[in-house]
């Protein structure tokens, strides 16, 4: 028997929302086909759209570390087999690693007879994500398994939750072509942060949940400013401020780093602006001799 399950792509942040906040994308993600083996060992078999970067040994690929995870909690000695089918850039800021650990364990979940309810699953995706980055952040792989705007109010317990998504909110993502380690663009933040820093990112933080209840689009526009990591990684990414400039003249509601970077987001309401943003988009980055890869999307509901 063969199991297959898919887990989307994520923006993680969203701005304001650092290690806090994240949405699931519609049509981007990644595939996990999983059978069970009698050998009692993770096997990846095989990755499909990596160029054949990604580790196959199983403590190193975020699919078996997730499964693992969740095997020893079971304390089960089950073998599986595992075959990846990336639908998603490596490095891209997209949630890669998130989509992967996520498709593995709703697959893994399923073959077994579902002995854990959906949530339940996110610590174990928590430990793919420590593998991957050294950081168990659950801001992509929240929204990859539940779909949707997802809250993480804290880690300590993990206390997730499901927010209101306006119906006519869309997302373009700009993906210029180079890879930024997520590991990188988090040791470039600083420990401290200044009070009037923490003062206007709560502001935005809950100004965008506010807005989101709401579908207040204005109220999510004047929420999307980060203070704390976009002014630091923003060096790291060619372009940043031109870009940013150029897509609010154009009736962006907003403008972030997706994730860790280098992917930008840009969130806006209804489709008719897309084309201009990655038009334009495409000016600035032949400039600077960068090529780039332009997405559509609405927010994924479902999760993985
Ligand atoms: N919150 C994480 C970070 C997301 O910004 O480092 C990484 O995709």
């Amino acid at each position: 028997e063969k199991v297959k399950a898919f887990a989307p792509a994520t923006v993680a942040n969203v701005s304001c929302g650092f290690d806090i906040l994240g949405f699931a994308l519609d049509s981007l993600g990644d595939h996990v086909i999983l059978s069970k083996n009698d050998e009692k060992v993770l096997r990846v078999i095989s990755i499909k759209g990596d160029g054949g970067r990604l580790p196959l040994e199983a403590d190193k690929n975020t699919c078996s570390i997730a499964i693992r995870a969740m095997l020893d909690d079971l304390g089960s000695d089950q073998g599986f087999d595992i075959e990846l089918e990336k639908g998603l850039p490596l490095g891209s800021g997209m949630g890669s690693s998130a989509a992967s650990a996520v498709a593995a364990l709703v697959a893994v979940n399923e073959l077994l007879g579902n002995p854990y309810p959906k949530n339940e699953l996110l610590p174990f995706a928590m430990e793919a994500e420590r593998a991957a980055c050294g950081t168990a952040h659950a801001d992509n792989v929240a929204p990859s398994l539940l779909g949707g705007f997802v809250l993480i109010r804290g880690y300590k317990p993990l206390d997730v939750i499901k927010l209101s998504v306006p119906d006519n909110l869309t997302c373009t993502l700009l993906h210029p072509n180079y890879q930024l380690n997520t590991s990188d663009s988090r040791s470039v933040l600083k420990d401290r942060i200044p009070l009037k820093d923490a003062i206007t990112q709560s502001g935005n933080v809950a100004g965008l949940v506010a807005g989101l209840f709401q579908s207040d689009y204005a109220l999510i526009s004047r929420s999307l400013e980060d203070v704390i990591a976009e002014p630091y990684r923003a060096s790291l990414l060619p372009g940043f401020d031109e870009v940013k400039k150029a897509m609010l003249e154009l009736g962006a509601l907003g403008l972030g780093i997706s994730g860790s970077g280098p992917t930008l987001f840009i969130l806006s309401e209804g489709k008719e602006k897309h084309e201009h943003f990655v038009q334009k988009a495409k000016e600035i980055y032949d400039n600077l001799g960068l090529s780039l890869k332009a997405y559509f999307s609405r927010i994924n509901t479902k999760g993985g």
